[in-house]
């Protein structure tokens, strides 16, 4: 059976810091790895992505393999051809397929029919792609702590991004706080904490992050997401009220002035460019686990 990530809780807690141990090493020597010679990954985008292509095509390229950039509307997926034969021919193809998508269901379909590693590049309910660089950025900028020893609060809508944050924090022993809005929190089984409160998920807390209002796919509820978010924002007087020397982290986009101000976007308190650096990185040491021929 492949290896497959899905929503991140494929690997266990040992598989997850071994992943970051190695994220670190690459960082340090990205040239070191050809663990993706002569292999072909297809990246699968049904969304927009910058961030997320370029680290994965990039990074691909680094390890000795060769990306292939899928775009479903020039595929004959646009004229009716099933997720389950586009996933046994991609299965003939490439070595693995990571998928931007909206629906979890269409990745858990391509995982089920095709015979090759499938990863999650963002859907509606995941971005664990991101959660590993966020782990990543933690480890680098809390270098005498343990990540147990950490607490990150997140702070907005309880979306994709704070869905992983939740599951992938709380494998690697962080303990992940969450304030959202009535109507727009995450649910309990994500595990972390949860609040309607900014000042208390940000009480004694290591890291505050971010994310937009309106995620890909919730344009036609912008306004009253930005009512309800507005107090949600997180600006230099929220890092006040978390531990001294808090950092700020946003997965990017970022839409200055409103659920981050730019004074913190660009400010000494941020390790944003840095995480956004490590999606590189983390998702490396990732494709290095999902084709380790070695793995079950
Ligand atoms: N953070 C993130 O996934 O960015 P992109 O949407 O640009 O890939
Ligand atoms: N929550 C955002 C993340 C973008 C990287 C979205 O899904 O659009």
């Amino acid at each position: 059976m492949p290896r497959h990530f899905l929503t991140g809780l494929e690997l266990s807690a040992s598989e997850l810091h071994a992943l970051l141990d190695r994220a670190l090493e690459l960082k340090a020597a990205p040239h070191a790895s050809r663990a993706l010679e002569g292999r072909s990954v297809a990246l699968l985008f049904e969304k927009p992505s910058t961030r997320t292509r370029l680290s994965y095509e990039v990074g691909i390229a680094e390890l000795g393999g060769h990306p292939v950039i899928l775009r479903p509307g020039e595929m004959q997926l646009s004229r009716g051809e099933s997720i389950g034969d586009t996933a046994r021919i991609l299965s003939r193809h490439v070595h693995a397929v990571g998928v931007r998508t909206g629906p979890d269901a269409e990745l858990e379909a391509l995982a089920a029919e095709g015979s090759i590693p499938v990863f999650n590049m963002l859907t509606a309910g995941h971005h664990p792609s991101q959660a590993i660089a966020d782990l990543l950025t933690l480890r680098e900028a809390f270098p005498d702590r343990a990540l147990s020893e950490l607490k990150l609060a997140y702070v907005g809508d309880g979306n994709n991004v704070a869905r992983s944050l939740a599951l992938l924090g709380g494998l690697a022993g962080v303990e992940v706080a969450v304030a959202a809005p009535p109507g727009y929190e995450l649910e309990p089984e994500a595990g972390g904490t949860r609040t309607h409160d900014p000042a208390e998920a940000v009480a004694g807390a290591h890291a505050l992050y971010a994310d937009v209002w309106v995620s890909m796919g919730d344009e036609a509820t912008a306004d009253e997401r930005r009512r309800a978010l507005a107090p949600y924002r997180l600006d230099d007087a929220l890092l006040d009220h978390a531990a001294p020397g808090a950092i700020a982290l946003h997965c990017l986009p970022a839409h200055p002035g409103e659920e981050i101000t730019a004074e913190v976007l660009y400010g000494e308190r941020q390790r944003i460019w840095d995480q956004a650096e490590n999606r590189r990185h983390a998702q490396k040491a990732l494709l290095e686990w999902l084709l380790d021929e070695g793995g079950s």
